[in-house]
């Protein structure tokens, strides 16, 4: 980890943080930008696999899923910013916060997850199912997988700054 931060800090966005006080605000709102077209398509697509929304045809909702990815992609560079431009405690401060670690692993899980539904098949089942059809429950493994990933990844997002709490709550 330590190696890591200093790999960070050398890259100097903490100084540009530093200089630019319009730069953490832009990214906080952009994080919420982020999470809300993630949410809002690949949240979306997974309440409809699970059930919610007979009636709605999955290839539909399947055309949105390029802007979650797009919502992922906002959140991975403006995270990166909080982390390797953390003006106050630099990268460490981060890197050892419990509740991120957490929520880097449950990113991790949701994107192998979201992998094995395009890459097994089930993508291509899923979207053949007219719009009453119940889904297959495969399909629905993954979409159960998925939004509570996603969901986790908020919780821990928000528990970043109640680190502190966490640890107490989990007795460390
Ligand atoms: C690789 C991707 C991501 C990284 C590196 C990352 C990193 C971070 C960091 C460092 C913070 C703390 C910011 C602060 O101190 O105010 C944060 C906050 C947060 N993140 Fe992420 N994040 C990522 C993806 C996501 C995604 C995909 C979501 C939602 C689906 C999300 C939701 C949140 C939330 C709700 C907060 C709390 C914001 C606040 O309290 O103001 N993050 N994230």
């Amino acid at each position: 980890m330590e190696a890591l931060s200093e790999f960070l800090i050398g890259l100097n966005l903490g100084n540009v943080v530093n200089d630019n006080d319009w730069v953490w605000p832009v990214c906080e709102i952009f994080h919420f930008f982020g999470m809300a077209l993630l949410i809002g398509t690949v949240g979306l697509l997974d309440a409809r696999i699970l059930g919610l929304g007979k009636g709605i045809p999955i290839s539909s909702l399947e055309r949105l899923v390029p802007w979650g990815v797009a919502g992922f992609v906002i959140n991975a560079v403006t995270g990166f910013i909080f982390i390797a431009g953390n003006p106050i405690g630099g990268p460490m401060d981060y890197l050892g916060n419990l509740a991120l670690q957490i929520k880097m692993i449950l990113v991790v899980i949701a994107g192998l997850n979201l992998l094995a539904y395009y890459f097994t098949g089930i993508a291509k089942a899923a979207v053949a199912a007219g719009p009453d059809d119940s889904i297959m429950p495969s399909a629905k493994v993954v979409a159960g997988i998925s939004i509570t990933m996603w969901f986790g990844v908020i919780i821990f997002g928000r528990l970043i700054m109640y680190n502190d709490t966490l640890l107490l709550a989990l007795g460390l």
